[in-house]
């Protein structure tokens, strides 16, 4: 069953109603955000911001749709991992399992069976943790095995602590398993991924799947990511639309940054990421660069704990995450505001490079990640050049512009990573481009460019014979970014907190 009605007692709960005995608590409780007990983040129809239960559906029935008769497909979900003693890190589910279900509870196991050639019968497995009153007064509330029947739209459902009879049941009645086995396991060692599972009940009985695989013999065992992946690649427009409306959040963010005159790397990390939150955002979606003068050099640097100078530019690599899927914003700007003119110019190379490999992205033009790259080099060499930099090698230019012009952009920041750089681009994917320069502080390059580093980055859906920037709020021409940060935004309707209540 599809949920689409809106029950009554989410209609009566209206934009203005803020007070606790207005409140109109939902029939039963869940461990993620719905439409029913979060209707400012979910909309009716929605499993997760901006994707319905239906296209949730839709891509499990797609995906059968590919493998042969008698094939069971398994993902095996995360779980909460930990910092230090007890105390543990925000939870990130296997983005394979959240693509294919919506699914946001750790310690979980979905499983898609397709018996026959009839797609009317492919069957959704759920197994997730039980409701346990005691786990969830620590831990919080969670769906439970009948919620994800009702919910999530799991044909059968069982209980965590029962995976491996379950699981016993399921592969013994299908020839084609499809499981993605951690890395060097394969059908002889032992995976600690499945016999974590085992630390959850007590259930002495239980065996992992792993175990189970190498038990049973006349089973073809491949691994299920290549088929999800290619799905992943490829955008649908309700995706594009998460992806959209985090770019602009994220973008928007950015304008309000400049307009600031933030004294520390750490206190302009915490203004942007609330910014993010505060537009609409559900977090950030990497940990922020935020890299003042000559950090900037360093690709990664994250320790975001020095001084901003009003002399030097900062370099932010920071975005917002939206439904699970991630925009990737790269801006540098003078700190001051204005920017000096050797700032000027060697960000506005940086700039021509970036828009004009954008004007690249559409599928008509028929290149690859790879051959995007190549060509981006080319056109930094052509830009240095009139930078005053010589004639540089292809090697110089690498030192200079070490990373790739980008990468695929969706449930994960570097997404589905098997898929090759060499491919041509087709129209859904969403790509980020990136052309960045750091000089080093080294004679072999001109005085006045040395100890800066410049990235400039933005997020690009490949269309047929057009694209769209999904991060296109983000100023980057000079003049706007030194108008913005000497006058400020005035973006119409941008509230300190965008709640809307569907
Ligand atoms: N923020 C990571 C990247 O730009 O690839
Ligand atoms: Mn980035
Ligand atoms: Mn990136």
């Amino acid at each position: 069953m599809l949920r689409s009605k809106i029950p009554s007692y989410v209609t009566n709960i209206t934009r203005s109603v803020r007070s606790y005995s207005q409140r109109v608590a939902p029939p039963f409780t869940a461990g993620q955000p719905l439409f029913e007990t979060r209707p400012f983040m979910v909309q009716p129809g929605e499993l997760t911001p901006g994707i319905t239960a239906l296209e949730y559906f839709q891509r499990r029935i797609d995906l059968a749709s590919k493998l042969p008769d008698q094939s069971l497909a398994v993902i095996v979900g995360s779980q909460v991992q930990f910092a230090s003693g007890s105390v543990f890190y925000d939870f990130q589910q296997n983005n394979d399992l959240y693509y294919l279900s919506g699914w946001n509870e750790p310690d979980s196991v979905i499983a898609i069976e397709k018996p026959t050639s009839r797609l009317e019968d492919v069957t959704f497995h759920m197994i997730v943790p039980p409701k346990e009153p005691l786990a969830e007064q620590w831990d919080g509330f969670r769906t439970g095995v009948k919620g994800v029947v009702e919910i999530f739209n799991a044909d059968e459902s069982e209980d965590i602590y029962r995976l491996a009879p379950y699981m016993e049941k399921l592969i013994n009645r299908n020839r084609n398993i499809f499981i993605d086995l951690p890395e060097g396991t394969k059908k002889q060692t032992t995976s600690t991924t499945f016999s974590n599972f085992f630390n959850i009940g007590s259930n002495a009985k239980m065996s992992s799947i792993e175990n189970l695989l190498k038990s049973t013999s006349g089973k073809s065992i491949k691994p299920l990511s290549p088929y999800v992946s290619e799905m992943r690649l490829i955008k649908s427009s309700a995706e594009l639309n998460v992806m959209r409306r985090a770019g602009q959040i994220s973008g928007r963010a950015y304008n309000e940054t400049y307009a600031k005159r933030f004294k520390t790397e750490r206190t302009l990390k915490s203004y942007l990421e609330y910014r993010f939150v505060s537009g609409g955002c559900d977090k950030s979606a990497y940990i922020p660069v935020v890299a003042a003068g000559s950090n900037a050099l360093c690709i990664h640097y994250t320790r975001n704990d020095d001084m901003l100078f009003e002399d030097e530019m900062v370099l932010v690599d920071a975005s917002g995450k939206l439904g699970g899927y991630a925009s990737d914003i790269s801006r540098t700007w003078p700190s001051s505001g204005k920017f000096s003119l050797a700032q000027k110019e060697l960000y506005q190379a940086v700039l021509n490079v970036e828009k004009e490999c954008i004007t690249k992205c559409t599928e008509d033009h028929n290149l690859s990640l790879q051959e995007l790259h190549d060509m981006s080099v080319l056109l930094m060499r052509r830009e240095l050049r009139n930078c005053g930099f010589g004639e540089l090698t292809h090697r110089d230019v690498s030192k200079l512009y070490p990373h790739y012009i980008g990468h695929n952009l969706g449930l994960d920041v570097h997404d589905v990573p098997r898929s090759s750089r060499n491919s041509k681009l087709k129209a859904g994917q969403v790509i980020t481009i990136e052309p960045g320069v750091y000089v080093p502080d080294d004679h072999a390059f001109p005085k006045g460019f040395r100890n800066i580093g410049i990235r400039i980055e933005d997020d690009i859906a490949i269309g047929k014979d057009t694209y769209r920037n999904l991060t296109v709020e983000a100023a980057k021409e000079i003049e706007d970014i030194e108008r913005i940060a000497e006058f400020g935004v005035t973006t119409p309707n941008l509230e300190d907190e965008v709640v809307e209540v569907f």
